[in-house]
């Protein structure tokens, strides 16, 4: 094996990966489990984890599962963490993916709805951050124990109808911060990747529903880019893998920003 394929190679290596059936999660998950990495996906939908996961078992030979998980609730998280460990073993690599955004004026926001997109993006990426460090902790000689949350170009400036993804997504990164600076002494690394729009199925739902034309979106966001493009999902699992693997051994706190230069 040369040295770059042993710094990227995860063999034996256990990821979580919350809200991994679709788009972003599932990317990310193909990505690490072409690296060698035994996966675990969780998302509210038990049904859809499953068949992601069964998937990617006969495409790639690797070990698959797919769990009910709702980010949200405790209880939900310390069994989904709980079924994982029993199943594949001991968690590496916790991939804080489950998000969601809908977009609503400020002058038209309800208090159910910013609460809702807080805590599935905020609330549900410390519920599983502090399960993943309580069980990264007890395996202290365990190598490449990494948090990874994704972030947005939200989590660094403001976006119409987007009040409270985008407090949601700055919180992430103070989260990531944080806890980069709790955890780095317990040999934790955590990161966060930031992706400026990325075409997923999340996505498309919501410009459908809220009357907008996704193609348009695509163009004119591009447009306004220093690279001319916007995201795909793969484009952000090969910045995930870089994250949690030991290429990444001294980057911690960090966040990389996987946006065609939005933010530069
Ligand atoms: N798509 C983009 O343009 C974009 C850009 C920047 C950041 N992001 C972030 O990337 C992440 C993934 O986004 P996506 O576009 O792939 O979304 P998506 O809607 O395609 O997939 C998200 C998955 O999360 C699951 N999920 C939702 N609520 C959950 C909960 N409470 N518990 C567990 N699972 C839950 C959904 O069922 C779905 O399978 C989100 O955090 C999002 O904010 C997306």
């Amino acid at each position: 094996m040369s040295d770059i394929e042993r710094l990227l190679r995860l063999d034996g290596r256990v990821a979580a990966i919350t809200g991994g059936a679709q788009g972003i999660g599932l990317a990310i998950a193909r990505r690490l489990a072409q690296a060698g990495a035994k996966i675990a996906l969780g998302d509210l939908s038990g049904a859809s984890a499953q068949q992601a996961a069964e998937t990617l078992a006969t495409e790639l030979g690797e070990h698959a599962i797919g769990l009910a998980l709702d980010v949200r609730d405790e209880k939900s998280v310390v069994s989904f963490a709980d079924q994982v460990e029993a199943t594949l073993g001991p968690i590496a690599i916790w991939v804080n993916n489950a998000g969601i955004y809908p977009i609503r004026h400020l002058v038209d926001m309800d208090a159910a709805e910013w609460d809702l997109v807080n805590d599935v993006n905020l609330r549900g990426t410390f519920l599983g951050a502090r399960e993943a460090a309580r069980r990264m902790i007890r395996s202290e000689a365990m190598p490449g124990r990494v948090i990874l949350n994704i972030a947005s170009v939200s989590s660094c400036r403001g976006r119409p109808g987007l009040a409270h993804y985008v407090a949601s997504k700055h919180g992430a990164l103070g989260l990531t911060r944080s806890l980069a600076v709790e955890l780095g002494p317990r040999g934790i690394r955590v990161l966060a990747v930031a992706p400026t729009l990325v075409v997923t199925p999340g996505l498309t739902e919501r410009k459908e529903s809220g009357g907008r034309d996704v193609e348009n979106l695509e163009v004119s966001v591009a447009n306004g880019l220093p690279l001319g493009r916007i995201a795909q999902p793969d484009d952000v699992a090969n910045a995930a893998l870089f994250c949690v693997s030991d290429m990444a051994s001294l980057v911690t706190g960090s966040t990389v920003f996987v946006d065609a230069g939005a933010t530069a």
